[in-house]
């Protein structure tokens, strides 16, 4: 018996790292997975994104545990698209039960090196796609009778974390949608809540830039550390955590901010 038999599940940026992560541990427990990218890099964004061939890799690692997937290359930021996607996946795949919001995007600078173009790109992947993904897929999960909703969010969504305005900014706003939607979706069986990682192990994003302003600044860098002797986490972490809220385990868990973050946000 796996903890997700019966299920179907939308994941937003599921071509590699967290995404990809969600994608092998629910199929692991029995779930069909509709896997949603980009597929495409983005000028404003200071690394390369996911790939078309990434998300079939995704998609492949479904199939070799015997489970259903389908694939759309879409812009979160794209509200039509969006619907349209998850209208047509939900349709292929029969219903809609579990959301993993989890499509997202940093940049990393100081406050006063903030460009508009940095500012829009990270509000409108991190905060819009997200409020993109619950509002098309939450009428499928009212069909379906209820389900679950999980918002990746981040450390940076509960604490000042330095030289990450935008992303904060995005981080934080996400709880917002996810408080508002806990009410709402209530009377509907349909749970919302936010994942909080610290630093996990995924190709987005390595660049050093961080290090470099610690070094600059380097009062900010206990911000940052964990509590517990581990360097960082990872995409299995997550992925056991947006597992139990996705199950019936969490059948009674809604409106929660969820740290995995190795004891970050306690210092
Ligand atoms: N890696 C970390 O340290 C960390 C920590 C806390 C929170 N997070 C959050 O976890 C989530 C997943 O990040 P990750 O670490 O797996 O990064 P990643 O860059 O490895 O994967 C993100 C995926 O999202 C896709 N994506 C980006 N913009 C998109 C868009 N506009 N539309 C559709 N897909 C898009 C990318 O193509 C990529 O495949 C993000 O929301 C991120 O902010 C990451």
């Amino acid at each position: 018996m796996g903890r997700l038999d019966g299920k179907v599940a939308l994941i937003t940026g599921a071509a590699r790292g967290q995404g990809r992560g969600h994608a092998i541990r629910f199929a692991e427990e029995g779930a069909d997975i509709l896997a949603v990218d980009i597929c495409k890099s983005i000028g404003a964004v200071p690394y390369p994104l996911g790939t078309p061939e990434e998300l079939q890799e995704t998609a492949a690692a479904v199939e070799a545990l015997g489970r259903r997937v389908v694939t759309h290359e879409v812009d979160v930021r794209d509200s039509a698209a969006m619907k349209q996607a998850i209208d047509d996946g939900a349709a292929e795949l029969g219903k809609l039960d579990v959301v993993i919001a989890n499509a997202g995007i940093w940049t990393i600078q100081p406050w006063h090196d903030v460009t508009p173009d940095v500012w829009s790109v990270t509000l409108d992947i991190n905060l819009a796609g997200v409020w993109h993904t619950c509002q098309h897929a939450a009428p499928h999960l009212i069909k379906a009778g209820g389900g679950s909703i999980i918002i990746t969010s981040s450390t940076a969504g509960l604490k000042g974390l330095p030289f990450l305005v935008p992303y904060a900014a995005s981080k934080h706003g996400v709880v917002g949608i996810m408080r508002v939607l806990t009410n709402e979706l209530a009377q509907h069986s349909i749970r919302v809540n936010t994942i909080h990682p610290s630093g996990v192990e995924t190709p987005g994003g390595v660049s050093g830039a961080m290090e470099k302003l610690i070094a600059e600044s380097p009062q900010l860098g206990p911000i940052f550390m964990p509590a517990l002797p581990v360097p960082t986490t990872y995409p299995i972490d997550i992925a056991n955590a947006a597992l139990f809220l996705a199950s019936d385990e969490g059948r009674y868990v809604t409106g929660m901010e969820l740290k995995v973050d190795a004891g970050t946000t306690a210092r």
